[in-house]
């Protein structure tokens, strides 16, 4: 098992990693909460068995529950975090009782968010499941659900005592479960860490194959090294880290809009085209970034994106734009978007007042959005 240290804001976060390493993960875990009375596993329902496992093993130490969800998009609310909350108090849980998450992105921002709001809040790790949890979602402290009007609407922010992942779990959905995550992980090398391109695509290559471990491990580590910098500079992703919603703005609405049959990850490298057409018509990036941009998400075998859009209903998907949730950080009128856009990689444009954000026409975004999905 690794350790690596990350340093979000003033404080580190313990994140224990590795291959193969659930007995040494439950070690670690059981020392953060030593001093715990009990603790509540929320988990995913999908990794039933390894929930199981890791409840077995820490009740050694301590009385665990266990709360299993359905991890998806449309159970994403302020109803699922209350059933968590509810079953915690029912089982007598106290302010001095931790939660863990273990999941995917979806259930850590569920159980994040029922952890900062019990008692005001209680102590506790996220146990990533998919690689868009293990290399981004945790490494955030960004908490949400969705509300009717649109997605990530309504939450806050909670720092975990901790993370703890074994790999292996990555390792028993589809493979496009994994691809959903790199397509995150592409998105941090175009904005911040272009020196790990190589590296990405070879690891990503890699997956298929016996060296799974080792590309999984190398894809931790471009995972941390891209985000732990701009997370320690601005924890709350409020100024320079805005950067990591690029391809958010379309990604979240198409993900929005499909009821999550556009996974987040896939989502995400749709938006990420949608901002080089956008960044194009505006005249910021030139062609050939466009054409990077496309080579780059190729990379991730994502089925062709006309099949994936062209069926959605474009009305809605402008009615959620407009309600994107970075309203707010630059001036932007009632038909406009605020949007991370690059000239090129890791250039974003920023505005004036330092965010790296864009005023953008809905009817821009649109076109864009068509361009991606034209027939
Ligand atoms: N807080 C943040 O900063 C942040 C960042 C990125 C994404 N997110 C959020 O995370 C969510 C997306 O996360 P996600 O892509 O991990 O999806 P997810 O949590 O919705 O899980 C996707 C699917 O994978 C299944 N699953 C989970 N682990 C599995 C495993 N090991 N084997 C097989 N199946 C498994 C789930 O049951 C679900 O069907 C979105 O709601 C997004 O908004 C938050």
């Amino acid at each position: 098992m690794f350790e690596r240290s990350v340093v979000v804001g003033d404080e580190p976060i313990p994140y224990f990693y590795g291959f193969g390493c659930a007995d040494d993960l439950v070690n670690a875990l059981a020392a953060e909460f030593k001093n715990a009375d009990a603790g509540l596993l929320i988990a995913d329902r999908a990794v039933a068995k390894f929930a199981e496992d890791i409840v077995d093993r820490l009740a050694e130490y301590m009385t665990m529950h266990v709360y299993f969800l359905d991890a998806e998009e449309r159970n994403k609310t302020l109803g699922a975090v209350q059933s968590v909350i509810d079953f915690a108090v029912d089982r007598r849980l106290t302010r001095e009782s931790f939660f863990l998450a273990m999941g995917g992105g979806l259930t850590g921002n569920i159980a994040g968010l029922a952890a900062s709001l019990i008692y005001r809040g209680v102590r506790f790790a996220h146990l990533p499941t998919t690689s868009v949890a293990a290399f981004d979602s945790v490494l955030s402290l960004k908490q949400a659900v969705n509300l009717p009007r649109g997605k990530n609407l309504c939450g806050c922010y909670a720092r975990p005592t901790a993370i703890a992942c074994d790999l292996e779990w990555l390792t028993t959905g589809p493979r496009s479960g994994l691809v959903n995550g790199l397509a995150e992980m592409v998105k941090n090398v175009l904005i911040a860490t272009p020196e790990h391109e190589t590296l990405l695509l070879r690891s990503l290559g890699r997956l298929g194959e016996e060296a799974a471990p080792d590309a999984l491990l190398s894809l931790m580590r471009i995972g941390i090294d891209t985000k732990e910098p701009l997370l320690r500079a601005d924890p709350k992703e409020r100024k320079e880290a805005l950067i990591f919603e690029y391809g958010h703005t379309a990604g979240h609405t198409v993900e929005f809009v499909s009821n999550g049959v556009i996974r987040h990850g896939e989502a995400v490298a749709w938006g990420m085209l949608v901002a080089a057409e956008v960044s194009r018509s505006l005249g910021y990036m030139d062609e050939a970034e466009v054409a990077h941009h496309r080579e780059i998400v190729s990379h991730l075998g994502l089925p062709d994106p006309r099949s994936r859009l062209g069926g959605l209903d474009f009305a809605r998907l402008r009615q959620v734009l407009a309600a994107d949730n970075k309203r707010g950080y630059v001036q932007c009128a009632p038909d406009e978007v605020p949007m991370v856009l690059l000239k090129g990689v890791a250039e974003p444009v920023l505005a004036a007042s330092g965010h790296p954000l864009v005023a953008v026409p809905l009817d821009t975004v649109m076109t864009a959005l068509s361009t991606v999905a034209a027939p």
